[in-house]
């Protein structure tokens, strides 16, 4: 049987279990893939850490004769080599390690999203028919850009809704489930090694949004950065927002969004009130779900593990299969550009949504009339409603829901409604996604 050969640069979660697979399941992914796959170098900043990960894998007792280094070159100089794989992370090193790759005519694969949100327009110039994989870039273990690419290439893709953080889903299934605070779910994600002693991207939704990024290159071959779209995190979720969205038969879901209307495309990712009945609000916990409605299909959805190492050891290898099978589709799913029209983004302000806006007031008389005002001067009129009172004396939270309006319009009637004197907090809104249902 020929041979397919691997360098693999990063031993962590990911690329340790990548290794593990390789060694549990070798026979039947050779099998699969028609060729042995032999894994030959790893690179690493910190050998020794390695070496300790290597004995206790059995790697000495396998015959896999692996060699570890710390210097990058070991991998991309070496013309044994037909695959270098990805797995450390960061931006800039990472995009020149798959130039280096792609030049040195050595296939590409990836798992990380952060570089391909800010590179995959790069890269794909570059590939030039060599097969470039990120399958585990998106949602772990959840063959998504697979379906994108393939599954669903008859149809046009009319909107996209992801739950794609795990981490983030942990925390709002935490509040809403057990009425925790923000505060307390994070600090237990953190325990159960869910979310990273820094996890600002995963509370901010800038990781959400690398995804979403790299899935609205496949749908629509729209490259957006993430700099060019809304995104907002779950940091500003309170009780409050929970017991309402309870109340009136809602969860809360840090969605990415993706909705094509004409020649535009809106992308957005933000805490989302959503149908308790919708199939998405029952993806919970660390677990990610995904709809997509293409217009031939209809809505499809998928569910699995969004992250941790088996998941997307996973999704590496069905990169690895599909390299060594001979397959090379254009990087980002195009052969050829469209032809049909470019589509482009929809500008921010231009978002036609549903509000869910909560408010900390003096509590006294004439203060909901004044507020109905500043919104009926914006077009904004009010539907769901409830008033708390607070621990504190003499303030309440308004809680209320809006029908449709542009975003303009809300964030100029949210602006007036702080400068008023019975405001006594900033305002905050969250949109309501329920078209669908
Ligand atoms: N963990 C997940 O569940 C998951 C899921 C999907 C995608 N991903 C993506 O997969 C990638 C790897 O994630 P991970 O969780 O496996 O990370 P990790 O556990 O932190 O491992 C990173 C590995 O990369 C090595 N490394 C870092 N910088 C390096 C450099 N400059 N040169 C050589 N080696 C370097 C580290 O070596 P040392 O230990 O020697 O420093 C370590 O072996 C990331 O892009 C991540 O976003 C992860």
């Amino acid at each position: 049987m020929s041979k397919l050969v691997l360098g693999m640069v990063g031993f962590g979660v990911v690329g340790s279990s990548v290794l593990k697979a390789i060694l549990a399941n070798g026979e039947i992914i050779n099998a699969r893939a028609g060729k042995q796959i032999v894994l030959k170098s790893i690179v690493v900043r910190d050998k020794k850490k390695a070496e300790k990960k290597l004995a206790e894998l059995n790697v000495i007792d396998t015959n896999a004769n692996i060699t570890l280094s710390t210097n990058v070159d070991d991998i991309l100089q070496d013309s044994e080599i037909d695959v270098v794989i990805e797995l450390m992370g960061g931006v800039e090193f990472a995009y020149t390690i798959a130039q280096r790759a792609l030049k040195a005519k050595k296939a590409f694969i990836t798992a990380n999203k952060a570089m391909l949100a800010y590179h995959r327009s790069d890269i794909a110039p570059l590939a030039n028919g060599l097969p470039v994989g990120f399958e585990a870039s998106v949602c772990g273990g959840i063959p998504i850009i697979r379906v994108l690419k393939d599954g669903l290439s008859a149809n046009h893709i009319l909107g996209i809704r992801g739950i794609l953080n795990g981490t983030s889903n942990y925390i709002l299934t935490q509040m809403q489930q057990f009425g925790k605070n923000f505060a307390t779910a994070l600090k237990e994600a953190q325990n159960l090694g869910y979310a990273e002693a820094d996890p600002s991207l995963d509370i901010n939704g800038g990781d959400a949004g690398h995804k979403l990024l790299i899935l609205a290159s496949l749908a629509y071959g729209i490259h957006a950065m993430p700099e060019d779209i809304l995104i907002e995190g779950i940091a500003d979720i309170t009780p409050d927002d929970m017991e309402f969205a309870n109340e009136f038969g809602y969860v809360i879901k840090l969605l990415g969004i993706a909705k094509k209307q004409d020649d535009e495309v809106e992308l957005r990712v933000h805490p989302s009130m959503i149908k308790k009945e919708s199939m998405i609000s029952k993806v919970d916990g660390v677990m990610n779900g995904i709809s997509v409605i293409g217009d031939y299909v209809g809505e499809s959805m998928y569910y699995g593990a969004g992250a941790g190492g088996e998941a997307t050891a996973s999704s590496v290898i069905s990169d690895i299969v599909a390299i060594a099978r001979g397959e090379s589709a254009a990087m980002l799913g195009f052969s050829r550009p469209l032809e049909e029209g470019k589509l482009r983004l929809k500008d921010k302000e231009k978002i036609h949504s549903r509000y869910y806006i909560r408010l900390y007031v003096r509590d006294k008389p004439g203060v909901l009339g004044e507020v109905a005002q500043i919104l009926g001067r914006h077009n904004i009129s009010i539907g769901a409603f409830l008033q708390k009172e607070t621990d504190e004396k003499n303030i309440a939270t308004m809680l209320f829901s809006t029908h449709h309006c542009y975003e303009r319009e809300i964030n100029h009637a949210l602006c007036e409604l702080e400068q008023i004197d019975s405001i006594t907090q900033k305002p905050f809104k969250m949109r309501l996604e329920d078209e669908y249902e």
